[in-house]
């Protein structure tokens, strides 16, 4: 197993991708990316300038214009990955509703696609990368050697999350987590630039009824299968 491959794990909203993909990647000694956590910068970006209205409309001029401005780059301390903004550590920022609430328009200008999908292609240059997302193995890494398509139905993503962030101290219902998690996974599949979707060759995990060791098994099986061949 000298050589390395490229992991592309995309999936619906809160379906455990990144708990799954941030635990392989430690495990094989390789770089995990979450490439939601850059859409989720770029919206925050925009947040912060006004480029949202108060009904969730991206002002898409003004955030393709602002493109050239936004640097992303992420931070390992501890063992822990943070989102870097601009130099600014947002982290636990871009994890609350506000954001939650406004990304997936965002993610649906073609002009932040592309921004965003050559800053993923170059993080994964060297493969040795493990990559979470919506389009990581239909667009960013269509030649990925292992792409894995996540699934969980939405009452149970929506409870993952709202756990997680009550959890982290924030104050959200499961009403309105569950509303969001339905709304984004409407918007991603139904967007014009690469919608979520299955890749062809993808393996498909419903992970509804696994808890966290079988899912991390499992992800580390599909590893060992996809060098071996
Ligand atoms: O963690 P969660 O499942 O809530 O979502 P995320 O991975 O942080 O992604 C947030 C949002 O970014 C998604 O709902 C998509 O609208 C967008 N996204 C995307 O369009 N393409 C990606 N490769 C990753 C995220």
């Amino acid at each position: 197993m000298n050589n390395k491959i490229t992991i592309a794990i995309d999936g619906y909203s809160s379906s455990g991708k990144s708990t799954m993909a941030k635990r392989l990647a430690a495990e094989i000694g390789y770089r995990y990316i979450d490439s939601g956590a850059m859409y989720r910068a770029v919206t925050l970006f925009a947040m912060q300038h006004n480029m949202i209205s108060q009904s969730g409309t991206p002002d898409k001029d003004k955030i393709i214009a602002a493109l050239p401005d936004i640097k992303i780059n992420f931070q390992i301390q501890d063992g822990t990955q943070s989102t870097i903004l601009n130099g600014v550590n947002v982290e636990k920022e871009i994890r609350q509703m506000a954001v939650s609430n406004n990304v997936s328009p965002v993610a649906a200008i073609p002009e932040v696609r592309h921004c965003l999908v050559a800053m993923q292609q170059a993080f994964g240059k060297e493969k040795g990368i493990v990559m979470d997302g919506r389009d990581i193995g239909t667009t960013v890494f269509p030649n990925a050697e292992l792409k894995i398509f996540v699934k969980a139905s939405a009452e149970t993503r929506a409870q993952r999350r709202f756990k997680e962030l009550i959890e982290k101290g924030s104050r959200a219902s499961y009403a309105e987590v569950l509303a969001n998690v339905v709304h984004r996974d409407h918007l991603d599949e139904t967007r014009e630039e690469s919608p979520l979707r299955q890749a062809e060759d993808a393996i498909l995990l419903d992970n509804s009824n696994m808890s966290l060791e079988e899912q991390n098994a499992w992800m580390l099986e599909r590893y060992k299968e996809a060098c071996s061949k």
